[in-house]
């Protein structure tokens, strides 16, 4: 028999105990006799068994699921992110199950709910606010969780992040290498951290920059429709008060403003106003002018997630902090056709 066909029953008849002696020397071996036990190890060794993880799964009351929160599903960023979580998860024979917070605390809450309901084996989340106490509280009854998009605690969790504030300089830095020096930052609400560390990271590159100014802009959402609303506000205004450079906290927000700014008006984008989102989506590359943009390695982030969790699900007691670099791509938005 090969070691995948051998039963736990088939291991109890050889070494003569029963079965629920067998499953006690492999989940909690502290509480058999030792003869017994080194019984059960020679019958496990000499019928080669190998356990059943995804049963083990199953029989601990865990579900072969991941369970993943976003913040706003409608961003190409996250479902990249979400994809290349569920190819990893698929890999160990796991699946994802894809929750949407829409940036609403509440709606994350229910979601941390639900996941710990259904029993998943872990928890994968891009948190709205802080979550730690909430997940940590999740953690102590034996929902493993990790940080997406978000650099944790180190003592508390382990966490895959992006390093925002030097993503927030190279977009600014971008901008001001080509000669602009009325910036605006259209962000979302300030207190999302990747929006915090992108404006700070641009405010660096401005003060180092003499004549540089950079008003900012907070935006309820990162969407196109708020971009496209803070496009009207600033094409409204005369050459003068215009922004020469807009950097935008993410693309969504920066098509947004793209096509207030050339669909609606004869301003044109990067004579009169250069434009850099963050994220480089599919969308940025092919939008009407091809939008500049700071990557993020959004398949390693899903990837990482799910290696990060399986570690957590092995060895709670230890966290590692993934931080990658983002990195400044530029089209025809800032540096012209
Ligand atoms: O959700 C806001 C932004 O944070 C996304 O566009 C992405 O950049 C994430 O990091």
């Amino acid at each position: 028999m090969n070691g995948q066909s051998v039963s736990v029953k088939d291991v109890a008849q050889r070494a003569n105990v029963a079965v629920g002696t067998v499953s006690n020397v492999l989940n909690h071996p502290e509480r058999v006799a030792e003869e017994k036990r080194k019984r059960v190890l020679a019958a496990i060794r000499e019928l080669g068994f190998v356990r059943n993880d995804a049963a083990r799964q199953l029989r601990a009351g865990r579900s072969r699921t991941i369970g993943l929160i976003v913040l706003d599903v409608g961003n190409p960023f996250f479902t990249s992110v979400a994809r290349a979580a569920e190819d990893a998860a698929a890999e160990t024979g796991s699946a994802v199950v894809l929750g949407n917070s829409g940036q609403d605390e509440d709606r994350e809450s229910h979601y941390i709910d639900l996941f710990e309901e259904q029993r998943v084996q872990g928890l994968l989340i891009s948190p709205v606010g802080d979550v730690s106490d909430r997940v940590m509280a999740l953690r102590d009854r034996g929902v493993p969780a990790v940080l997406v998009d978000r650099i944790a605690d180190p003592t508390l969790f382990s966490s895959v992040s992006v390093d925002d504030t030097v993503g927030g300089y190279l977009a600014a830095r971008h901008l001001l290498e080509l000669g602009r020096r009325r910036l605006a930052f259209i962000g979302g609400p300030d207190s999302i951290r990747q929006v915090h560390d992108r404006r700070l990271g641009a405010e660096r590159a401005v003060a180092e920059t003499p004549g540089a100014g950079m008003e900012v802009f907070e935006e309820k959402e990162l969407t196109v429709l708020a971009g496209r609303a803070a496009g009207d506000r600033l094409a409204a205004r005369s050459k003068a008060e215009r922004p020469d450079g807009i950097f935008c906290a993410n693309d969504l927000l920066a098509l947004g403003v793209m096509q207030s700014l050339t669909m609606l008006r004869d301003l044109r984008i990067p004579d009169d106003v250069a434009l850099i989102g963050y994220d480089d989506i599919d969308f940025a590359s092919s939008a009407v002018v091809p939008l500049s943009s700071i990557r993020q390695p959004t398949r390693l982030l899903g990837q990482t997630a799910v290696e990060l969790l399986a570690e957590e699900i092995s060895h709670p007691d230890k966290h590692r902090q993934v931080v990658y670099e983002p990195e400044l791509v530029a089209r025809a938005s800032t540096v012209g056709a």
